[in-house]
């Protein structure tokens, strides 16, 4: 019975065992800067709070209860402690407690005595506020990122109080009752508004697409394939990262291959792309009817050597201009397999097998079918960043020109071979031109990546960066 359970659990861990294409980790580093942006924003945000209103009653012995609220209630001074936050592996969480909080506030006051009502304003201070609070990161059933409060608690130390207006004479008698009174309310209403600060961030995960549309052909899936993983120096995220063609909605007939990131220590945050990512868009417009194209003569440059006309094809194919002369040819090109991406250590491959069939347009518009070839190529490419741009070059490695079918007869193909090959070159010169200027690094609005480097893996691609966060006024609400 027990062996059986054992079999089934392997067997459920086999088949939920999806590898994540896309790793993200986030660094002891990281967290202490992004603590120390959000107590700063904090800092500078506090006079934006609202407080909520305090409300009670208190009972005095002899004179019966006394009905109070605390409203319009304004920070006029904080000082607000460094906070600490910790990786806490026991949770799968962060621990952030902060310790010796002071806060003066001012506001009004009303109370409600028998048939006396009184009011006017006063100051507070709160002193020694100490708050522990854990969170518990987590996978809802969506794969969503999650975040729960495992727990929270909070001390006031003490509470002075100051009160002005009214027939203030009346409270200031019970400003003792009133300041343990408060403190203890106070207290009590701090963990509950921590939680539920948390439970609107969770909001807001839950509320986050986990799959994006790139454009009209594909869809990006970075759901959570796994739980986070926590260990006192680092959170990992392993994201799905597959892009799925939005019409057929297929997975590719490969998978994303485990990998693991390298340590990096000295950079707040680094993330880890399988070439499996890469390859899943390949093959989300290859199934969506992707990678064919039709070539006619006007794509052609003017200045050519070459256009697709019948009766200039003579250098090629000697034979065509005799058989079909002052034709213009169509050729339509189309990959005859998925292009398949492969990350080494020093380069990426780019396997792209296409076929080529050449046709005659004849008067009547009727195409006649002339020859078939098949092309197969291999491209090197390098990226890496500097100046804080993204940078790369493409080479390539290898081509090969066959005929793998003829309605003209036969023709050798260097020729074409050596053409195609020039026209390649060109235009990948071009693009090496584009490549080597550059393109900026993803950024939002509020935060951008800085001290990016780029590491070639064996199946992935690793980057390591630092970033800088720019919180304004009221991002957060
Ligand atoms: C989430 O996706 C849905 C459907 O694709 C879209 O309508 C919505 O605008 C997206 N929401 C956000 C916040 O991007
Ligand atoms: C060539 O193809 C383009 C785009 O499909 C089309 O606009 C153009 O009319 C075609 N030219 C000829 C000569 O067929
Ligand atoms: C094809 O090339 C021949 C020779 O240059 C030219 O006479 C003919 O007009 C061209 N055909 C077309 C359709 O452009
Ligand atoms: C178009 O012209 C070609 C060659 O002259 C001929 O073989 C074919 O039958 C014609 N097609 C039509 C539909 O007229
Ligand atoms: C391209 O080159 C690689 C290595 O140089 C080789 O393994 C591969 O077979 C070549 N492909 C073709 C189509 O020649």
């Amino acid at each position: 019975m027990f062996l059986n359970l054992i079999v089934v659990l392997m067997l459920l861990s086999c088949t939920c065992g999806e590898n994540p294409a896309i790793q993200v980790t986030l660094t002891n580093k990281g967290l202490q800067y992004g603590k120390h942006a959000g107590a700063d924003w904090i800092q500078k945000n506090l006079e934006h709070i609202t407080l909520p209103d305090i409300s009670g009653d208190i009972d005095i012995s002899i004179l019966g209860s006394i009905d109070y609220t605390l409203t319009g209630i304004r920070i006029i001074k904080c000082d607000l402690p460094e906070p600490s936050v910790a990786f806490y592996p026991d949770a799968t969480g962060f621990k952030t407690s902060m310790l010796g909080l002071s806060v003066a506030l001012t506001g009004e006051w009303m109370t409600h005595y028998g048939i006396i009502h009184d009011g006017g304003s006063f100051d507070m201070a709160v002193f020694s506020v100490s708050v522990n609070s854990v969170v518990e990161l987590g996978k809802d059933a969506d794969r969503h990122l999650s975040v729960t409060s495992v727990s929270c608690d909070a001390q006031v130390g003490g509470v002075d109080m100051e009160i002005h207006g009214g027939a203030s004479w009346i409270i200031q008698l019970f400003v003792n009752h009133f300041k343990d009174h408060i403190s203890s309310e106070i207290e009590t209403k701090i963990c509950p508004s921590v939680e539920d600060m948390i439970a609107k961030f969770e909001y807001h995960l839950q509320a986050m697409n986990v799959t994006f549309d790139v454009d009209q052909a594909l869809t990006l899936d970075l759901s959570l394939t796994d739980l986070p993983v926590i260990d006192v120096s680092r959170l990992n995220l392993g994201l799905k990262g597959e892009f799925y063609s939005i019409k057929t909605h297929t997975d590719p007939p490969f998978e994303a291959q485990p990998f693991t990131m390298p340590e990096q220590q000295g950079y707040m945050l680094s993330m880890g792309l399988s070439e499996f990512t890469l390859n899943s868009a390949l093959y989300g417009y290859y199934s969506d009817g992707g990678f064919q194209i039709l070539i006619n003569d006007s794509m052609i440059p003017p200045g050519s050597p070459v256009h697709l006309n019948t009766s200039l094809m003579g250098p090629f194919i000697p034979q065509l201009p005799k058989m079909f002369p002052g034709l213009l040819m169509d050729l339509q090109v189309y990959a005859r397999e998925v292009p398949m991406f492969s990350f080494q250590s020093d380069a990426v491959k780019l396997g792209f097998q296409v076929a080529v069939k050449a046709f005659a347009i004849q008067p009547n518009g009727t195409q006649t079918p002339l020859f078939k070839l098949n092309v197969d190529s291999e491209f090197i490419s390098k990226v890496w960043i500097a100046d804080g741009r993204m940078k790369g070059s493409v080479s390539m490695n290898n081509f090969t020109l066959t005929l793998a079918g003829s309605e003209v007869g036969t023709f050798t193909t260097d020729a074409l071979e050596r053409i195609a090959k020039l026209g390649i070159n060109l235009a990948l010169a071009n693009m090496n031109q584009k490549l080597g200027k550059g393109f900026d690094l993803p950024r939002m609005k509020q935060a951008q990546l800085v001290n990016s480097v780029l590491k070639m893996q064996e199946g992935f691609i690793a980057l390591f960066s630092d970033a800088e966060v720019f919180l304004t006024d009221r991002d957060f609400n």
